[in-house]
């Protein structure tokens, strides 16, 4: 199997499938990563991998369903089956999850349904919750929803400052995304 890794940032989870795919815990061939923005170091790291890259910009397009296409068919040119979110902050279009049914997934800092959105772990802490996580879960339409595939929680202690507690949530998350791309792409 194909898949591209979607990022619009950092990377970190990037970087642990690129090692996980390095180390053959992940069968499958990591064949594209695709930004949406120009200087997110994911670009960095995955060149640096010799992973091939694509950079297309939102605004260069007068939609999203236009934006969605260009990128739809970018994936068909290389050939990619699964679509992997790691970091990736647009929405995709109805049109771009139909084109890839059951086949894209993303990672979200929190135990959903609790906590959607960009500062779930900021929320959770906040709240404050006691316990909070990382979920996989299959990308719908609907923002952070769709069907869940794995999920661990992280206790969050008086003593965690939000620094320490998102440095233990993406030390969760470097493990469970490789882990469960693993068994479902390969
Ligand atoms: C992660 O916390 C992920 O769960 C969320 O965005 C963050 C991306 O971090 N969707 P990185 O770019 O993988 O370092």
């Amino acid at each position: 199997m194909r898949f591209a890794v979607f990022a619009s940032g950092n990377g970190g989870n990037l970087q642990a499938i690129i090692k996980a795919v390095k180390l053959k815990k992940i069968k499958a061939t990591l064949a594209l990563v695709f930004s949406d923005k120009p200087d997110a170091f994911a670009l960095e790291r995955a060149r640096k991998a010799k992973i091939p890259t694509v950079q297309l910009s939102p605004k260069d397009f007068a939609t999203r369903g236009e934006y969605d296409r260009a990128i739809v068919s970018v994936l068909k040119e290389y050939k990619i089956q699964w679509v992997v979110l790691a970091g990736y902050m647009r929405l995709l279009s109805g049109d771009f999850i139909d084109a890839y049914p059951n086949r894209i997934i993303n990672i979200h800092p929190s135990l959903l349904p609790a906590f959607k959105g960009a500062y779930a772990i900021r929320d959770a802490f906040e709240y404050p919750a006691k316990v909070t996580g990382v979920t996989i879960h299959y990308v719908v339409e609907e923002m952070d929803a769709g069907k869940i595939i794995a999920q661990e929680p992280v206790r969050i202690d008086p003593k965690d400052t939000l620094e320490k507690l998102a440095n233990k949530i993406h030390k969760v998350e470097h493990q469970l995304y490789p882990k469960t791309i693993a068994t479902l792409i390969k």
